[in-house]
């Protein structure tokens, strides 16, 4: 029988936009949907690459102007992997000519803009999803149900981290394509919203909500060359920041970020100490999971490192034979899959609701690190 088609349109085509076309492709061919996704639109200001994007990728069109692919009775879903000062305008706009809206993270550049993307998705009752992709990394998946299922029983302590090393010379202009990521009006902020956005995503939907939060930040160089007007202007971004925080249920966070750590390129980690065990999961090795139990006997009690690609593993089942693992670009596919079988249930997770409690904290973790205070994250 042949599916009724969920036609998508994207705006961008960087890595985000392979990332989520490649995800569309893929899904379908391993995951049994109740819609057949169709890549209809890309969106992207330049025409001549837009085209390029779409020849490669097998979209059927192409438009410069992200408001006349809203305009268009033939797409269903606008997915917004653009640059974050675009993600409120598209998302509100979708939302009122009802289109099903994924965006990518972080929602909005502030809670003040996500919040109003929360209530445009609420008020025109659209399906909408933010792509915080690690939570269906298998073995992330895993931590979720052991958690859930109290095998570490009461939490103490979460901790987390994610370095980068690529904004260290001074050489680096800021703005512009690429480098847009370096420019306050643009990103919202440094590090914190787009490398710690991940790792409170995570971390809220393992363990709770975080209530307070007590941070610092560093701006290492204050000026830099912008792309788009040639000269030398002020650093908005927080470089590197590290905070503290107390979860709801009690539990103590620490978390740390930077784009000045020298030799890490992707090292987003995370532990979890409970009082039967812990768990640690690191992006670089991210098909294991490493489980420490206190409750087994005997004198190899000890860390497991445990290979999550069995069949009863989350999401593996759909893939090849035991003892082969899958990458980065699945977690993205199981996202697709999750949110196309979730049009007819209940909205997958995390909705713009869900995204907005993360861009709280992050709110809070850039006020204290102004005020030197702690500061209320919910
Ligand atoms: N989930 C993740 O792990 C993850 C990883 C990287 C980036 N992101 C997020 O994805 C988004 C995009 O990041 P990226 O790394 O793909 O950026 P990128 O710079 O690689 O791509 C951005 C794209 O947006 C397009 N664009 C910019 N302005 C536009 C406009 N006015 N109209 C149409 N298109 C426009 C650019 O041409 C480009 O194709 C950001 O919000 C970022 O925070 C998420």
């Amino acid at each position: 029988m042949t599916k009724q088609k969920l036609r998508i349109g994207m705006v961008g085509y960087g890595f985000m936009g392979r990332t989520h076309s490649n995800a569309f492709l893929t899904a379908p061919r391993f995951f049994d949907l109740p819609y057949q996704p169709e890549l209809t639109a890309i969106c992207a200001r330049n025409a001549d690459r837009a085209k390029a994007f779409a020849e490669n990728w097998g979209y059927q069109s192409t438009e410069t102007d992200w408001r006349k692919l809203i305009a268009r009775d033939d797409i269903d879903l606008i997915d917004i992997a653009a640059p974050n000062n675009m993600h409120m305008d598209i998302a509100i706009a979708a939302a009122e000519a009802g289109k099903m809206i994924m965006c990518e993270k972080p929602l909005g550049r502030t809670a003040v803009e996500s919040q109003k993307m929360v209530d445009a998705v609420e008020k025109a009752k659209v399906p909408n999803m933010v792509w915080y992709n690690y939570r269906r990394i298998p073995a992330v998946t895993l931590a979720k149900h052991m958690i859930d299922e109290g095998q570490l029983g009461r939490i103490f302590h979460y901790r987390a981290k994610f370095l980068q090393d690529w904004t260290i010379s001074e050489d680096l202009p800021q703005g512009g394509e690429g480098l847009w990521r370096l420019d306050k009006s643009v990103a919202g902020s440094g590090v914190t919203g787009d490398l710690l956005a991940h790792c409170i995503d995570t971390a809220m939907w393992l363990n709770g909500s975080i209530d307070k939060v007590t941070a610092m930040t560093e701006t290492f160089i204050k000026t830099r060359e912008h792309t788009l007007t040639g000269k030398i202007e002020p650093v908005g971004i927080d470089d590197a920041c590290a905070f503290m925080g107390r979860f709801s249920n009690g539990s103590l966070a620490t978390f740390e970020s930077t784009r000045y750590a020298r030799g890490h390129k992707a090292l987003y980690t995370f532990e979890i100490n409970g009082e039967h065990g812990s768990l640690f999961w690191d992006l670089h090795d991210l098909h294991r999971l490493e489980y420490f139990d206190h409750r087994d006997e005997g004198l190899t009690r000890g860390w497991r490192s445990v290979h999550i690609t069995d069949g009863e593993h989350p999401y593996m089942d759909k893939w090849w034979v035991p003892g082969l693992s899958i990458g980065y670009d699945e977690s993205f596919t199981h996202q697709a899959a999750d949110f196309i079988m979730g049009l007819n249930s209940e909205a997958a997770a995390p909705t713009f609701k869900d995204a907005l409690e993360t861009d709280k904290v992050t709110d809070a973790v850039l006020r204290s690190a102004e005020t030197g205070q702690w500061e209320i994250a919910n």
